[in-house]
This record gives structure tokens, C-alpha cells and sequence, in this order.
């Protein structure tokens, strides 16, 4: 890609649009490394469920990208793949695999990638979790759990300065978000957990940090309709966490532009350069979802994310 166009179909190098949703970024050895969602088929609504619209995929499994300046993609393959016959493993097509995200563990040497694991009708609510030598996999899964017994739905990862690394999830039938410190191998939750962000209802955490303080900005639960992002702030990543406005400026800022968050890009810190990465979820033929990809930096304490369009990351 010669630069970021908004919400339009995006290519790998081989020319194929790129499958990669709910996603996140891992740079390691200066190479971005792209995991996502692969939403592939036909979209269906489960029928039993009236209550709220159940759009679904088979789940596809995780499928990793990797890329030097994050617009020209080399497919790198399925990192994780979904399971087509045991109807009893976490990841056979007839659950959900969502939102994956990878951290290296320095001491071990290993790339840990975490997911929302779920039944069709997200009554399972998991974090499920795979382990791989290598950044693009194959991953080999090792288990769900919920955390301290709680539920675990939309999540993300972040990997502190110090090495420690933390899981957020909704949790609470999605009412009360929760993060908890992991192990230092990074493969199980410790007892170390708090309640964050309590009965604001939010959902798709991305968190980042900037200058010693800690964003996550996080949407509304609307299913996969777009609705209005806010952040919050932490001195302490643990807590406490206060919710504060909508990062969002421009067209459509309070739509999210028409997306919803997934994950925050730190390309440079100190720099305070930043990218906010949303899907714009296309909830009845959801392969055909799409990628916003936005400038964020901090200014004054408060994130502010920029339209731009079509935007070159290298001129930010
Ligand atoms: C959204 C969530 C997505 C997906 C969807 C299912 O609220 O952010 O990741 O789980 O619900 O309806």
C-alpha cells in the first residue's frame, strides 16, 4: 500500500485483502508483526438469540502479517489455526477466536499470544491462551481460563517498561472491566487483579503508555454497531483507573468513526507517536469489515486521535 486509505479494502504484497480483524501489533526485531481475526465465509445470525444480533463467522483462526513501515504487509501465514473437526476444542469453527494479541516473554524466549475464547452465544467467556518459538507461529494452544473465576470477554495485553505483563477483559457480563497481572512466564493470571471501569459497560480495550501514564480506551457494548470511544487514565496500571472523554476529533468522532477500537501502535514514545487501530465491523458480511488506522498523540494528559485520509504513517 502506498498509504493508509481509510475503511478501504487494504492488500498484502501478494494482492489479497488483508484478514486480520479485532487485531493487534507486535514489534519485535524491527519488524511489526500484524495478528487478527480471519473472518472468512458467510455470515449468519444464530436464531436462538433475541436478545441482541449474533452475527457470525466459523471462526478462522489468527492470521499473522508482518511489515517494516506498516503499509507494504507480507502474509506470514495462519498463526493459529481453528480446528475443523473436534467439536470439543476451544478453537473448533463453531466457537469464537477474537481479538488476539502477542507479547514476547524476554526470559523465556517466547511469543504469548492471548484471546477471547467463546462459545457461539458467548456464554463460555474466556481468555484463552497460545505459545510459539518463533513471532509468526505456528501457535501451539494451551488453554482457556477465566481469570480468578471471573468472565472474559473482549481483551487486550499490555507489556510494561519492567517487564511485567497484564491482561484487560471485560468482564462481569461485560458490565465491570478487569485487569490482572499475569505470570512471568506470561501463560497463566496471577491473584493479582482488579476491578476497573466498574458498570460503565465497556468493551474492546486498547491501552498504551505515555510519559508514566497509562491510557485505555475502550467503546460502548453495542455488539458490532460503531458508538462513541472514551478513555481513561491510570498513574498506577493496577488501578485506580478515571474514565474521562472521547479521544476521537473531526468527522465522525463520535461514532468512532464509524469503528472501534482494537489496539494502540507505540512507534515511538518518546516521540509521543502513536496509532489507533479500529475495525470498521460490516456486522452482515463480516469479512468484508474494515481497517482504520489514525495518528494518536497525547497532548496536555489527553489522547487525541486525528482523522486523516488517505495518511502516511512515515509522515506523521
Ligand atoms: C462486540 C465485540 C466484538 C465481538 C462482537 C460480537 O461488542 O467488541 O469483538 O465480540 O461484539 O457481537
Amino acid at each position: 500500500m502506498a498509504s493508509i486509505a481509510q475503511g478501504k479494502i487494504w492488500k498484502d504484497e501478494d494482492g489479497n485483502a488483508i484478514n486480520a480483524h479485532g487485531g493487534g501489533i507486535l514489534y519485535f526485531d524491527n519488524t511489526y508483526y500484524w495478528f487478527g481475526e480471519i473472518k472468512k465465509g458467510k455470515t449468519t445470525r444464530a436464531a436462538d438469540i433475541r436478545s441482541w444480533e449474533d452475527y457470525r463467522v466459523e471462526a478462522g483462526g489468527v492470521s499473522c502479517y508482518s511489515s517494516k513501515d506498516l503499509l507494504s504487509w507480507k502474509y506470514e501465514g495462519i498463526a493459529l489455526a481453528s480446528a475443523k473437526r473436534d467439536t470439543s476444542s476451544d478453537l473448533h469453527i463453531s466457537k469464537v477466536i477474537e481479538r488476539p494479541k502477542v507479547i514476547y516473554n524476554e526470559r523465556t524466549r517466547l511469543f504469548v499470544m492471548w484471546m477471547h475464547i467463546d462459545k457461539y452465544d458467548y456464554s463460555y467467556a474466556r481468555a484463552g491462551v497460545a505459545v510459539s518459538d518463533k513471532p509468526t507461529g505456528p501457535y501451539h494452544y494451551i488453554r482457556s481460563v477465566r481469570p480468578n473465576g471471573q468472565m472474559s470477554r473482549d481483551m487486550t495485553l499490555f507489556k510494561d517498561d519492567d517487564g511485567k505483563a497484564y491482561l484487560i477483559y471485560s468482564s462481569e457480563d461485560n458490565n465491570t472491566m478487569q485487569i490482572c497481572l499475569l505470570s512471568d512466564d506470561y501463560l497463566s493470571p496471577t491473584v493479582t487483579y482488579n476491578r476497573i471501569l466498574i458498570s460503565a459497560d465497556r468493551e474492546a480495550p486498547a491501552m498504551f503508555k505515555f510519559q508514566k501514564r497509562y491510557y485505555l480506551i475502550t467503546s460502548l457494548c453495542t455488539g458490532w454497531d460503531p458508538n462513541k470511544a472514551l478513555y481513561a487514565s491510570a498513574e498506577n496500571i493496577l488501578g485506580a483507573w478515571t474514565m474521562q472523554g472521547n479521544p476521537c476529533t473531526g468527522p465522525d468522532a463520535d461514532s468512532t468513526y464509524h469503528a472501534q477500537s482494537t489496539f494502540v501502535i507505540t512507534i515511538d514514545g518518546k516521540k509521543n507517536e502513536f496509532i489507533f487501530m479500529a475495525d470498521r465491523w460490516n456486522k452482515t458480511d463480516l469479512e468484508n469489515s474494515r481497517y482504520i488506522w489514525l495518528p494518536l498523540h497525547v497532548e496536555n494528559g489527553k489522547p487525541v486521535i486525528v482523522w486523516k485520509d488517505p495518511w502516511n504513517p512515515d509522515k506523521q
